[in-house]
C-alpha cells in the first residue's frame, strides 16, 4: 500500500460498526433464544470470523436488507464437523472458547499463524477450574473444547482482559450456581451491558462482575455504533495535520474505549466529543482538529481502556513536542503483532526517534518524518498506525502487507482518500 503526504485531513463521516459489540452481538444473539437481529454489524474480517464459526456450530444467520438475522438458541448447536477457523481473530476464539465450555460436544479452534502464537491459557485455565474439558496446543490454539457440567466460580484475572472476562461469563451462564470474574483494572464492559439488554442482569460491583447460571438469553434487536478504536486514526490525523477537521458521527463513547481522548486532550489536542445515548452504550460524536501537541506520561491505570489505541496514540507523539512515554502495556507485546517492536521499528523507518520498553515505548516527537518502506507485520491496527504517520511524512511511503487493514477497518483507505481530497 502506497501512502503519499496529505496537506490536509477533513470531513464528516460515519463509521463501520464497532468490532468488539459486533462479535459480542452474534455471539450472544447465536446463545439466546429466538431471533436476534444487529443492525450496523462490523464489516471487519474479524467479526466475519465469529460469524463463520458460529455457522459451523449450525446457527442460522443471514442478512436481511443491511440487517444480520441471527436465529439462536444454544439448545441447537451441533457438535461441528471441521475444526472451526476464527481467523486473526484472538475475540472469537477466547469468546467462543466460554460458551462451548458448556456444550457437551467437542470442538477444536484454530485460526492463522499470529493467532497461533497468542496465549489462550489464560481462558483455558478458568474453563477447565469450572469443569470443561480444555486442551491447547503448548499454551495456544488450535484449542479443543469438550464441554460439561459446569460449576460456578470466582476467578481473578491476572491482567485486565475483557475477552477472558466474556469467555467466563458465558461460561458462567451455563453453569450450576454464580460466577464472578474479578479484574486488576477495569477492562471494556460492552459484555455486561449487553447481557443486560438480552435479558440477563449482571451483578457488577467495583471490579468484579457475577451472573448466575440457567438465567435464560432472549433474542434482541442490537444497534452497533460507529468503532471507536477506527475512529481513533482518523482523529489523530486531523490533530496532527494542519487544516484540518473531522467530524465522526455515531461513535461508540464508552469510557471503558475512549481513554485515548483523555490523553490527546492532555496532549493539547482539539477533540471534543457529544454524547447523544447512554443506553445500551454511549454513543455521540467526535470532533477533532489540528492541533500543536506535546508528549505526556500516559497514566498506566488508562492502559487497558486504550490498549488498542497505543498505535495511534504513537503517532500523536511523533508530532508532538517532547517525549510521549507509555508503559504498563506490555500485553501489547501478545497483540496480533508485538506491537510495541513494530511501532518501535515502523517509526523508526520513518525518522521518528522510538525507544522501546519491556512494557511500552518512548516516542520523541517534533523531528521530520520521511517517508519509507515499512511493514504492518500483518497487523491491522500496526498498518492503519504506519498509513496515519506517512499523512505526515516527506514523500511516500509503501506499507508492505498494508491490506491487512481489513481485519477491523476494511473501509480504510478509501476514507483516508475521501479525507484528504483524492477521492
Ligand atoms: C477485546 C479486548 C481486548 C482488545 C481486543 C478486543 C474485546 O483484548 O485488545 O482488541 O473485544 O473484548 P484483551 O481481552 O486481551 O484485553
Amino acid at each position: 500500500m502506497r501512502i503519499e503526504p496529505a496537506s490536509f485531513v477533513r470531513g464528516t463521516f460515519t463509521l463501520p460498526g464497532d468490532k468488539s459489540i459486533s462479535h459480542r452481538a452474534a455471539l450472544i444473539g447465536a446463545m439466546a433464544t429466538g431471533k436476534t437481529r444487529v443492525r450496523n454489524f462490523s464489516s471487519a474480517a474479524d467479526c466475519a470470523s465469529t460469524l463463520a464459526c458460529l455457522r459451523g456450530l449450525g446457527v442460522a444467520i443471514r442478512l436481511e436488507g443491511d440487517e444480520l438475522v441471527i436465529e439462536g438458541g444454544l439448545a441447537s448447536w451441533r457438535a461441528p464437523e471441521v475444526v472451526l477457523d476464527a481467523g486473526n481473530s484472538g475475540s472469537t476464539i477466547r469468546m467462543l472458547a466460554g460458551a462451548l465450555a458448556g456444550r457437551r460436544f467437542t470442538t477444536t479452534l484454530t485460526g492463522d499463524a499470529s493467532l497461533q502464537r497468542r496465549p489462550l491459557e489464560r481462558v483455558a485455565a478458568p474453563l477447565r477450574a469450572m469443569g470443561a474439558s480444555v486442551e491447547t496446543t503448548h499454551g495456544c490454539a488450535p484449542i479443543t473444547i469438550t464441554g460439561g457440567s459446569l460449576r460456578g466460580f470466582a476467578h481473578d484475572l491476572p491482567v485486565a482482559s475483557a475477552q477472558v472476562k466474556t469467555a467466563v461469563l458465558l461460561a458462567g451462564l451455563q453453569a450450576e450456581g454464580r460466577t464472578t470474574v474479578r479484574e486488576p483494572m477495569p477492562s471494556r464492559d460492552h459484555t455486561e451491558r449487553m447481557l443486560a439488554a438480552f435479558g440477563v442482569t449482571v451483578e457488577r460491583d467495583g471490579l468484579s462482575a457475577s451472573v448466575t447460571g440457567g438465567t435464560p438469553l432472549r433474542g434482541t434487536t442490537v444497534r452497533v455504533p460507529g468503532d471507536a478504536s477506527s475512529a481513533a486514526f482518523l482523529v489523530v490525523a486531523a490533530l496532527v495535520r494542519p487544516d484540518s477537521e473531522v467530524r465522526l458521527e455515531g461513535v461508540l463513547l464508552s469510557p471503558t474505549r475512549t481513554a485515548f481522548i483523555e490523553v490527546l486532550q492532555q496532549m493539547g489536542g482539539r477533540v471534543e466529543t457529544e454524547l447523544h445515548e447512554t443506553d445500551p452504550e454511549p454513543v455521540g460524536s467526535i470532533v477533532a482538529s489540528s492541533s500543536a501537541l506535546r508528549g505526556v506520561r500516559v497514566d498506566p491505570a488508562l492502559v487497558p481502556s486504550l490498549i488498542d489505541e497505543v498505535p495511534a496514540l504513537a503517532v500523536a507523539g511523533a508530532f508532538a513536542s517532547g517525549e510521549l512515554e507509555i508503559t504498563g502495556a506490555s500485553e501489547l507485546r501478545l497483540k496480533e503483532s508485538d506491537r510495541i517492536a513494530a511501532l518501535a521499528s515502523g517509526l523508526q523507518a520513518l525518522g521518528v526517534p522510538v525507544r522501546e520498553l519491556p512494557d511500552g515505548l518512548v516516542v520523541t516527537g517534533g523531528a521530520p518524518l520521511r517517508g519509507a518502506s515499512v511493514d504492518s507485520h500483518d497487523d491491522h491496527r500496526i498498518a492503519m498506525a504506519l498509513a496515519t504517520a506517512a499523512l505526515g511524512a516527506s514523500g511516500p511511503t509503501e506499507i508492505a502487507r498494508g491490506e491487512c487493514v481489513s481485519v477491523s477497518f476494511p473501509e480504510f483507505y478509501e476514507l483516508i482518500a475521501r479525507a484528504t481530497g483524492r477521492a
